[in-house]
């Protein structure tokens, strides 16, 4: 009999490529996906930016984690994460305990070339310094980060495909 594949749960910082290398990722494994951040803006009809600025960070954390929290429970999803899903003691227990966490991890110099012309991030809105902001919340993050992940993957020389096959490449492990 073929067993339930556990959850897997892309995470990293803010363009670590979580949704892209999701959904390449649950293609390839044939598994379902679900990006966080889409389904909280499906379900409020609302973009992430202006959920901050309406409602503010405190109530996007609370609505992220019930959402994240009650999704893990199912089996055999790929989650594209937030990148500030692990700051949440209950959702890092969720991630713990429902399936592998695979940390998705680049430089800040890399991050900010590839967040450079998005506008979606509120976190990183008014920053004209990109690459130092993005190094104090990974500085601020890289503990919990470390401690979530059951797989670290370094990418900051490849193409998503090559994320894609080194996380392939590690199947035995989830
Ligand atoms: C955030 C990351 C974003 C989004 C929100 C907050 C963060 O998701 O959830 O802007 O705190 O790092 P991505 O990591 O997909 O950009």
């Amino acid at each position: 009999m073929e067993r339930t594949p556990k959850n897997i749960f892309l995470i990293g910082m803010m363009g670590s490529w979580k949704s892209t290398i999701g959904k390449l990722l649950a293609i390839k494994l044939k598994m379902k996906l679900i990006d966080t951040d889409h389904a909280i803006e499906e379900m409020t009809e609302m973009k992430i930016s202006e959920i901050f600025s309406e409602l503010g960070e405190e109530r996007f954390r609370e609505m992220e984690s019930a959402f994240f929290i009650e999704k893990s429970r199912q089996t055999g999803y790929v989650f594209s994460t937030g990148g500030g899903i692990v700051l949440s003691e209950a959702n890092r227990n969720a991630l713990q305990n429902n399936g592998t966490a695979i940390l998705l991890r680049a430089n800040p110099k890399i991050l900010e070339n590839r967040l450079r012309n998005t506008q979606k991030r509120p976190l990183l809105s008014n920053s004209n310094e990109l690459e130092k902001r993005l190094t104090v919340i990974w500085n601020k993050r890289k503990t919990l980060y470390k401690s979530s992940a059951h797989l670290t993957i370094d990418t900051n020389d490849l193409e998503s495909v090559d994320v894609v096959q080194k996380i392939l490449e590690q199947k035995d492990r989830f």
